[in-house]
């Protein structure tokens, strides 16, 4: 079913943010931990708006949804925007995280009370299953499609969910190469860092 394989991923959503936001200290792992929520959040809307919105918006009952829904993707994307500063330590940062983590969760409510019910309530059963099918296929494209942008962050091949990297440290010694990184990366080009 389409909503909860939804679901799944607004967990995952309400844990990082619970954990972003009681981060203190060390800044590596805040670093980490906002860009698993980052990659989370732009994929999870991705493939919600190609499996859920869109087909909503074609129905004349499913406009208002929609349309709400596709106006909290952008805010979130713009708090998205806001945070992605070099210093996560810097004034305010956390209190933006805490917005972000706000609308978040308020955004997931709604979803799950009410935009939920009225896709049920227009969608067929065999539209809802074919719809769940493509959402899975997608949110794991869209999470390798979004985590390739960072070095910190990769979508693990068994589960498809987006984990931290392996530290440099942790890795095997790779003997006579020059950028064991770029090796691992498969690619020469720097990773973004925000
Ligand atoms: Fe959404
Ligand atoms: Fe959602």
């Amino acid at each position: 079913m389409i909503f909860d394989a939804i679901r799944e991923s607004h967990d995952l959503q309400r844990d990082l943010c619970r954990k972003l936001t009681a981060s203190r200290g060390d800044r590596a792992a805040r670093q980490v931990l906002f860009l698993q929520l980052k990659v989370e959040l732009m994929a999870h809307a991705a493939a919600e708006e190609r499996y859920l919105y869109v087909p909503l918006l074609m129905e004349n009952g499913g406009l208002d949804a929609s349309r709400h829904a596709l106006h909290e993707h952008h805010e979130i994307d713009e708090l998205l925007d806001d945070l992605s500063v070099r210093n996560k330590k810097q004034a305010g940062w956390i209190a933006t995280a805490k917005k972000l983590s706000f609308k978040v969760r308020h955004h997931l409510k709604e979803e799950e009370s009410k935009f939920f019910q009225v896709a049920g309530r227009l969608l067929s059963k065999t539209k809802k299953k074919q719809l769940a099918r493509k959402y899975t296929q997608e949110i794991v494209r869209m999470r390798r499609h979004y985590g390739a942008e960072y070095e910190t962050v990769v979508v693990a091949a068994s589960s498809g969910l987006v984990k931290p990297a392996k530290r440099a440290a942790d890795r095997p010694a790779t003997r006579g190469r020059a950028s064991a990184g770029a090796h691992l990366r498969g690619s020469s080009e720097p990773r973004r860092t925000r």
